[in-house]
This record gives C-alpha cells, structure tokens and sequence, in this order.
C-alpha cells in the first residue's frame, strides 16, 4: 500500500510571515492528516526555517545542482540540503525545463546526485499542448522516465514522481481524473516493464496541474494517483489543508 503525498511548491512566492504561517498550520494539521505526507517546498531561502519548524510535515527544496560544490554562483548541493536535513527535492519541474533549459540529461545528473546524497527526488514529467494534441503524451513522458533513471537503480532507492501535464499547470484547468489516471496506470507500466512490479507498485505518483480543493479528491481517488503536487492552490492555507485532507481518504 502506498502511502499519499501532498506537496505544496510555493515556486517563487511567500515570504519569512508566511513560512512560519504555513509551519505553525501544518504542525498542529498533522493529526488530521497522519496517512499523507505532506511535504513544503518553499523558496531556497526560506528553506532552512521551515525544515527547522517541521514536526508534522517534511520539506522539498524546489531545486538543487548536480555538483558537489564550487563556483556555481546561485546554486545549491546535495550536501547542503542534508546539512539542513531536507528530505525532498523537485527535479525537472517544466518550468526549470523550459525557462532554465534543463535538459533530460541535467535531469539525470540530479537524479543520481540526490540518490547517492540519500535524498527522495520528486521528478516532474509531462507533455505540452501540443503534445498532447498529437497522440504524444505517452512517449513523451515516458522518455522522460526512462531518461531521469539511467543512473539510479530504482530496486534499492525510492523516488517519487509527478505527472504534470503543462498545459494544467498554473492555468486552472485541470485534467480530468480519468485523463490522469490513465497516464499514471501508464508510467506504472513503463516501471514494471523496464524495473519490475516491485518497484512499480512502490513508487508514489502524483498529479500536479491546477489541483484545487474542489478537484482533489476525486484525482486522489483514482487508483494509480497517490497524491498531488500543488502550486498555486498550495499558498491558500486552507485549500492546501482541505487538498490535504482529500488525500488522507
Ligand atoms: P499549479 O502548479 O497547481 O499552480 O498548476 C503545479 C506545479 O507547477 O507544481
């Protein structure tokens, strides 16, 4: 049985106020929502103060550098995020895709660095419209998949992945739970053909894409979606604890 994930990605929003809002919210929600993880991924800088707050929650760092350290002005490492005691990264969120060109390869050097750190990576894979509308979904993330793992070995390390669909991120309109699931039983699939039904049956996989407190439960309910990753629903304190909640049924 796989245990649910909420995670709330502020992207480049919020402030010291409302980290320590969201820390004081979510600690005394725990209780409520003990059969979900639900995992913060505020901005790097306030990172450090919510991982310091975290009693019933756990943090993602949004992004993090393939190298060890050095000159790599504006970055973060692995060993940085175990120094705080992060749990979580996002890897391959479409935005760090499309505006920081960050490729399928990149991607991969992040997977294998987060592993090897004994951090949980939450890679993030979806099509665009356009894709979509041309019967590519289903490669498109499933190279995606394929690419990301080359250098992980997924029988003994747990990632988590979120299917994103671009064209519902940010823009309200969300997939349908029967789009969604169906693309979730796929990446599935893709597990247990290239890995094994082990490790398809134990990595978590989320929906991200204008998950709100009125979609969330029925996306939740869907057999193959173990949670979502939330953005803009995840600022509200009580959308994120109602989207939090609707995972814990
Ligand atoms: P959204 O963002 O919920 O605002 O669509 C999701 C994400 O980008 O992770």
């Amino acid at each position: 049985m796989r245990k649910s994930m909420v995670a709330g990605n502020w992207k480049m929003n919020g402030s010291s106020a409302f980290a320590a809002q969201m820390s004081e919210q979510f600690n005394q929600h725990a209780p409520t929502v003990s059969s979900v993880d639900v995992v913060l991924c505020p901005p790097a800088i306030y990172l450090s103060q919510v991982q310091g707050d975290a009693q019933g929650y756990a943090c993602a760092a949004q992004n993090v550098h393939f190298a060890g350290s050095g000159a790599f002005t504006g970055e973060i490492s692995v060993a940085m995020l175990n120094d705080i005691k992060c749990k979580y990264v996002l890897v391959g969120h479409s935005e760090r895709r499309e505006m920081f060109a960050e490729t399928d390869a990149i991607i991969a050097k992040k997977m294998a660095v987060c592993v090897a750190a004994s951090l949980v990576p939450i890679l993030c894979i979806g099509e665009t419209l356009v894709q979509r509308n041309n019967g590519e979904a289903f490669a498109v993330v499933k190279r995606q998949v394929l690419a990301a793992l080359e250098d992980i070995d997924l029988k003994t390390n747990d990632i988590v992945i979120a299917y994103e669909p671009i064209w519902a991120i940010g823009t309200g309109e969300t997939a349908t739970p029967e789009q969604a699931q169906e693309i979730h039983a796929y990446i599935r699939s893709v597990l247990e053909a290239e890995i094994s039904l082990e490790v398809a049956e134990r990595t978590r996989i989320l929906y991200g894409g204008s998950v709100s407190a009125l979609t969330a439960s029925e996306l939740f309910s869907q057999p193959d979606i173990d949670g979502g990753l939330v953005g803009g629903a995840s600022l509200k304190v009580e959308d994120f604890k109602i989207i939090c909640s609707a995972a814990a049924n």
